[in-house]
C-alpha cells in the first residue's frame, strides 16, 4: 500500500485540488463582471427581454463571444434568460444597471485597472511596483467608485453620528481626508443646525464642492486644502470623520495624523475612524498587497493598531461601532477628554 498523500488543505485530495482550483480560476469570475460593466451590458437591460443580437449591436460587440460572457453571467445570477431575452437578475437590478439604489458600477468599472495591476504582482515583487502602475490609468473616476461607497453605507454612518452628535444642537464636523465629501453633505443635509469642513488634496475637493452644491448644502459644506500629515485641521470641532484615510500612510506618519485631528477637536468631541477589512484575514492580507501595488508600502491597519494610536494621540475608549448594513468596513469611535492631556 502507498503511504497516503500529505492532507494539505482540509479535507481529503479531492477537496484540495478543487479548493486550489477555485483559488486559481477566481480571476475568471471578476472579469466577467469587469467586462460586462465595461462595456455597458447592464446599461442596456431593463423591463423588456433584450436578445443576445440586440445586445451585440447595441454594444458594437460580436455576439458569439457575447453569447458566451452571457452564459456567464447567467451562471453567476447577474442576468436572467428567457425565451424573449436577456433581463437584469436582482442583484444587477440592485446595483448595476443605471439608476440602481445601490449602485456599484462605477466601483466595478473602476476595478479593471486593479486587476491589470494585480496581474504584474510577479513584476511588481522583482522590479519594483513602479514597473506596475506605469500601466495606464482607469478612465473611471477614482472618485464614483468612493462615492457609490458612501452612498451604501450613509444609513450605518448617520446612525453611528447620532450616537454622540444630538441633531438638534449646532454642531461641526471635519471630514479628514473627506475626498468627494458625500458623508458631510449627507450628514449636513439631513441635519440643518450641522457643518462640515472637508479636508482634502485640491482634486477630490473639486468633486466635493459639486456634491455638496447637488446636495443644496453648499454654504454649509466648506472644504479646505490640506497636505497631511502635519497639516494644521483647524480646532474646536464637535466630530472628526477619518474615513479610509489612515491606509494612505505609512505606520510611522499615522500617530502624527491622529495628533492632528486630536489638536482639531474640541474637548468632549468624538473622532469617528472608518478602515477596510479588518476583520477578515484573508481581505486584510489581499489589500495589503493591493497597498503596495498601488499606495508604495502602505498597510490595512488592525483595529488593535488603530485604538492603540487612538489612545497614545490622547483620545480616551477606543470602540468598535456596529456598522451592520455597511460593506466590509469597520468603525471605530472614540473620545478626547474633557481634560485634554
Ligand atoms: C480612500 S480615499 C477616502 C475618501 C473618503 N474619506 C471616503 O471614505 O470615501 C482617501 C482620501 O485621502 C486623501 N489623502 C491621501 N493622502 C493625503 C494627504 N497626504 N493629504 C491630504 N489628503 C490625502 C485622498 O486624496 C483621498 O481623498
Amino acid at each position: 500500500m502507498p503511504p497516503e498523500s500529505p492532507d494539505v488543505l482540509a479535507g481529503g485530495p479531492t477537496e484540495s485540488r478543487s479548493a486550489l482550483e477555485r483559488m486559481l480560476h477566481a480571476y475568471r469570475t471578476s472579469q466577467v463582471l469587469v467586462t460586462a460593466a465595461e462595456l455597458g451590458v447592464f446599461g442596456e437591460l431593463g423591463d423588456h427581454p433584450v436578445s443576445a443580437g440586440e445586445l451585440a449591436a447595441a454594444l458594437g460587440v460580436q455576439v458569439g463571444p457575447l453569447s458566451a460572457l452571457l452564459g456567464g453571467l447567467e451562471a453567476l445570477d447577474l442576468v436572467q434568460r428567457t425565451d424573449a431575452g436577456y433581463l437584469p437578475s436582482a442583484t444587477a437590478r440592485a446595483h448595476l444597471v443605471p439608476e440602481a439604489p445601490m449602485p456599484m458600477g462605477g466601483w466595478v468599472r473602476g476595478e479593471a485597472s486593479r486587476i491589470r495591476s494585480w496581474a504584474g504582482l510577479t513584476r511588481a515583487l522583482r522590479d519594483g511596483a513602479e514597473e506596475v502602475r506605469s500601466d495606464p490609468p482607469s478612465a473611471e473616476d477614482p472618485q464614483r467608485g468612493l462615492l457609490e461607497i458612501a452612498r451604501g453605507s450613509r444609513e450605518a454612518i448617520a446612525a453611528a453620528v447620532q450616537t454622540v452628535l444630538d441633531p438638534r444642537a449646532p454642531a461641526r464636523i471635519l471630514d479628514v481626508g473627506g475626498g468627494h465629501g458625500a458623508y458631510s453633505a449627507d450628514l449636513v443635509q439631513t441635519h440643518p443646525m450641522w457643518s462640515a469642513v472637508v479636508a482634502d488634496r485640491p482634486g477630490p475637493l473639486a468633486v466635493a464642492r459639486r456634491v455638496a452644491a447637488d446636495a443644496g448644502v453648499g454654504e454649509r459644506v466648506e472644504v479646505r486644502e490640506v497636505e497631511l500629515p502635519t497639516a494644521r485641521l483647524g480646532h474646536d470641532f464637535d466630530l472628526a470623520l477619518l474615513f479610509m484615510v489612515l491606509v494612505a500612510f505609512e505606520r510611522d506618519q499615522v500617530p502624527t495624523v491622529l495628533r492632528g485631528v486630536h489638536d482639531a477637536v474640541r474637548p468632549g468631541g468624538y473622532v469617528l475612524v472608518r478602515g477596510f477589512y479588518w476583520r477578515d484575514a484573508l481581505e486584510a492580507a489581499l489589500f495589503d498587497i493591493q497597498s503596495h501595488l498601488h499606495h508604495g508600502g502602505c498597510r490595512a491597519y488592525s483595529v488593535t493598531d488603530v485604538s492603540e494610536w487612538l489612545v497614545e494621540a490622547g483620545f480616551d475608549g477606543p470602540r468598535l461601532l456596529d456598522s451592520h448594513g455597511m460593506e466590509k468596513g469597520t468603525l471605530l469611535m472614540a473620545r478626547k477628554p474633557e481634560q485634554s492631556r
